[in-house]
């Protein structure tokens, strides 16, 4: 099925904004939106060299209660002067030039990361221009947040259920982490990359590929963490590995400080071994 959300106008209207916008911009050949069931192809008068890939308001659930939500990004290039295919874009996520987010909040906050390193802006609206208020942003090595939803733990595989035990209850003498969940994931993996942590968003019986989607969710915030020297799995591999069969293919994912997904990528393995 393409959608589960019940779509809310934002939704569509901030799709209309940033498909227009792409679209005129002229440098771009593919878009995928989580909103739209089919990729665009630019029509070759427009047509740049761009591909782009977008949730163009994520966490829209949160859009009447006035939590912060976001847009997520992806770029991929294609490289020749062949007509795009969908192919060009059902690429690993370790081959995007640049992803970022852009965070609507209490301020207005854009994340971007074109490969080497990660910076934060916020919105001056008096000047209407992007600030960089967050140079180099840098995870903290450890973390001492864990985020998940944790009505789901019922259906949680073993790994998962797991690491969140060892959370609440340490048993190496380390203190708790505490749990913070917006439901938001801009929101929750702003504070991970600012804070230091671990965002989950895993496998679970009912849903044994995750709710997330690879190209405009997985991606984008896998690309920022790893270049913010944290790390992002999917329970299998890295997560910038993955090779998407469909545009709108969902995936498992553990993001967030480099030692707490090291752990979580314990746990899997040792869980593979038993098998
Ligand atoms: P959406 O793209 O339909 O807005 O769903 C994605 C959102 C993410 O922002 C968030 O991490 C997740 O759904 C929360 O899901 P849940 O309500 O299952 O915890
Ligand atoms: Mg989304």
């Amino acid at each position: 099925m393409f959608r589960v959300k019940s779509r809310k106008k934002l939704d569509v209207l901030s799709n209309e904004v940033f498909v227009k916008a792409l679209v005129s911009s002229g440098r771009t050949c593919i878009l995928v939106s989580e909103e739209d069931e089919e990729a665009t192809f630019v029509e070759p008068s427009r047509r740049g060299r761009y591909c782009v890939v977008f949730d163009p308001l994520d966490g829209s659930s949160n859009i009447d209660c006035g939590v912060s939500i976001g847009t997520i990004f992806g770029i991929y290039m294609v490289k020749d002067d062949h007509e795009p295919t969908l192919d060009d874009v059902l690429q690993p996520g370790k081959n995007m030039l640049a992803a970022g987010y852009c965070m609507y909040g209490s301020s207005c906050t854009f994340v971007l990361s074109t490969g080497t390193g990660v910076n934060g802006f916020t919105l001056d609206p008096s000047l209407g221009e992007f600030i960089l208020t967050h140079p180099n942003i840098k995870i903290p090595k450890k973390g001492k947040i864990y985020s998940v939803n944790e009505g789901n733990a019922k259906n949680w595989d073993g790994p998962t259920a797991k690491y969140v035990e060892k959370c609440k209850f340490p048993q190496d003498g380390s203190s708790s982490k505490s749990l913070r969940y917006i439901g938001s994931m801009v929101a929750d993996v702003h504070r991970t990359l600012l804070y230091g942590g671990i965002f989950l968003y895993p496998a679970d019986k009912k849903s044994p590929n995750g709710k997330l989607r690879v190209l405009y969710e997985v991606f984008p915030m896998s690309f920022l963490m790893e270049q913010a020297g944290g790390q992002a799995f999917t329970g299998k591999q890295r997560a910038l590995d993955l090779v998407p069969a469909k545009i709108h293919e969902r995936s498992p994912v553990f993001l967030g400080s480099y030692d707490e997904v090291e752990e979580i990528k314990a746990l899997y393995a040792a869980e593979e071994e038993k098998a």
